[in-house]
């Protein structure tokens, strides 16, 4: 998976991963999309998905739901439009092309924002992060899922270990857990609902429902 900062480079290499990435993907990520979708699903049905590319995880949504997805690239968009009308998925209410870091919707708006294998893409995931934070509802969560490196534990020699070969097909090897955990904390509106565990993990962040009493910082 590319690791470029540079977003016309990005719309130039999802110009040509679209037409294989389904093919690549689709099996590798179900496991951690499933259960990202699934967390998201029970936040409320109004679910924004950020970077959601060829739409792999579009049919994992509930019917009840209503989804949204944004994504920079219009080819990969292309794949996930013809995949919803191919397999009638109804509670996708929406694909636009969107830079996470600046989200064309108003404030408070969803249940629930997923993002998924996308914020060690974005050049600035703060940024991103803080427009997901804009868009959510107090209450709900967002929900980050990605090749995340854990801070410390049994595991993280062998993960260091496999940093070259990681970054030999592209994965990034070096986003920490606690730069999204880090970046929650310092809102003193969220909380760490869950930190998955394994190669790829799921992390959700849950905004305090009295986020919408205290305001914004
Ligand atoms: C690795 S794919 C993941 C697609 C999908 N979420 C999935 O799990 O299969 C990354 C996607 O993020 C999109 N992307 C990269 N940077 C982005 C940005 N700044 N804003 C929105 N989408 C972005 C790419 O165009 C691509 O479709």
């Amino acid at each position: 998976m590319p690791t470029t900062y540079d977003l016309e480079g990005q719309k130039r290499i999802y110009a040509t991963w679209a037409k294989f990435y389904d093919r690549i993907y689709q099996r590798l990520l179900a496991r951690p999309q499933r259960e990202a979708v699934a967390a998201a699903c029970a936040c409320g049905p109004d679910i924004l998905e950020i970077g959601v590319g060829t739409g792999l995880t579009l049919p994992y949504f509930t019917p009840g739901s209503r989804v949204l997805g944004a994504d920079l690239s219009l080819d990969m968009l292309r794949v996930a439009n013809r995949k919803v009308a191919t397999l009638r998925l109804g509670h996708v209410r929406g694909l636009m092309v969107m830079d996470a870091c600046r989200l064309g919707f108003a404030a408070e708006r969803f249940d629930a924002v997923t993002a998924q294998f996308v914020i060690t893409l974005v050049p600035d995931p703060e940024q991103a992060l803080a427009e997901m934070d804009r868009v959510l509802k107090p209450g709900g969560e967002i929900i980050v899922s990605s090749r995340l490196v854990d801070d410390g534990g049994l595991l993280a020699p062998l993960w260091a270990g496999l940093a070259p070969l990681a970054r030999a097909v592209g994965w990034s090897s070096d986003f920490k857990v606690s730069r999204l955990t880090g970046w929650a904390a310092a809102t003193g509106r969220y909380e760490t609902a869950h930190v998955g565990r394994g190669y790829f993990k799921v992390v959700r962040l849950r905004k305090l429902a009295s986020a919408a009493a205290a305001g914004r910082p």
